[in-house]
């Protein structure tokens, strides 16, 4: 048994913040900005809205074009590092806001990888007979933990949300998944806040990162995870049709290509408009992408992800 991928969405919020607005507001350009990381606008949520209702948006679109109703789905999988709440689970606020009752629902967190650790899991519990059908997201609001007055970390994010319908198939789907984390590399990039031994849970919550050496360590372990997958699967390069990477920065983007000797072409790429968005990144590319009808049934599909932890992950589908 698989688990096919039968209907994709994607939201953004509308409020959109470009590099000229970043100017204003931090020492920083456009140039600088545009070269090292490939941004040129991100979507920010509006002050009343919570990953859920990003999360909820993107759902309804992927129910909408997977052909289904809400009850149809027996799980929910949410991949986020911005919860609603301490608790519960994002998952559970997602689920009773598409009036969805009885299913197990949960949220996991894994950094800009959540996604592909949200994939995983599902794609084990339908290829083990468990369930017939789980709504996969990866939804953020990182500009709730960002710092604004941060130059180095507040002009590299932004808020999406993307979603993904997977259904029991004796044909594949997800052929191949890994998952990987090497916790050593913690204070190379995390987010302050959580529950830090005094009260005022949240109160400094900001992205801490060293970016060029998550650059560095980013490159490489992308660059080894291709290997790997394609060396499981006895594929070689040619054989991917599309490459759909976390969309972190255009220069990791490439490198990633690269390597597999990709053209430009053939790579996802939604940084320019949407920035590092997370766990929301890849399903959202990949909505984008199968919406424009660049990715077609049949197409095989390399996914993957780096983030903090450091985690990272790869997915290949047949779509
Ligand atoms: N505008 C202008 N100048 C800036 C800015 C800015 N926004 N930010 C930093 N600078 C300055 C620095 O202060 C530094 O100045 P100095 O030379 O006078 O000291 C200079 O630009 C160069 O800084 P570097 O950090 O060396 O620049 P680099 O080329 O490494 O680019 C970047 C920085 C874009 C952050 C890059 O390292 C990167 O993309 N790293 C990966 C980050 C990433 O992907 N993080 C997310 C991971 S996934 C997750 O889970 C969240």
């Amino acid at each position: 048994m698989y688990s096919k991928i039968i209907g994709t969405g994607s939201y953004f919020p509308d409020r959109i913040i470009s590099n000229t607005d970043l100017e204003k507001m931090v020492d920083t350009s456009d140039d600088w900005i545009t070269s090292r990381t490939g941004v040129k606008q991100r979507h920010v949520a509006s002050d009343s809205q919570l990953t859920s209702d990003l999360a909820y948006e993107a759902s309804i679109k992927a129910i909408t074009n997977a052909g289904i109703k809400a009850n149809d789905i027996d799980m929910i999988i949410v991949g986020t590092c911005t919860p609603d709440l301490i608790f519960p689970n994002v998952g559970t606020i997602l689920q009773e806001k598409l009036g969805i009752r009885g299913i197990p629902s949960f949220s996991l967190e894994a950094a800009c990888t959540g996604f592909i650790y949200a994939l995983t899991t599902a794609d084990q519990y339908i290829r083990t007979g468990h369930t017939n059908r789980v709504l996969v997201v990866g939804a953020e609001v990182i500009s709730r933990i960002l710092d604004w007055q941060d130059r180095e970390t507040c002009v590299l994010f932004g808020d999406g949300a993307g979603a993904v319908i997977i259904e029991a198939s004796e044909e594949p789907g997800i052929i191949y998944s890994n998952l990987a984390s090497d916790g050593s590399y913690k204070d190379l990039l995390y987010a302050s806040g959580g529950l830090p031994s005094k009260k005022g849970v949240f109160e400094d919550t900001a992205i801490h990162m060293k970016g060029n050496e998550v650059f560095k360590v980013a490159v490489k372990t992308l660059g080894n995870m291709v290997d790997e997958v394609l060396k499981k699967n006895n594929l070689s390069k040619s054989d991917i049709d599309w490459l759909v990477p976390h969309q972190a920065n255009l220069r990791i983007i490439k490198a990633a290509a690269k390597k597999l000797d990709m053209p430009m072409e053939k790579v996802i790429v939604t940084v320019h408009e949407h920035a590092n968005t997370s766990a929301a990144t890849i399903p959202s590319a990949l909505d984008v992408a199968i919406q424009d009808g660049r990715i077609k049934r049949g197409d095989l599909l390399l996914l993957e992800a780096f983030g903090a932890g450091f985690t990272w992950g790869s997915t290949l589908v047949r779509y």
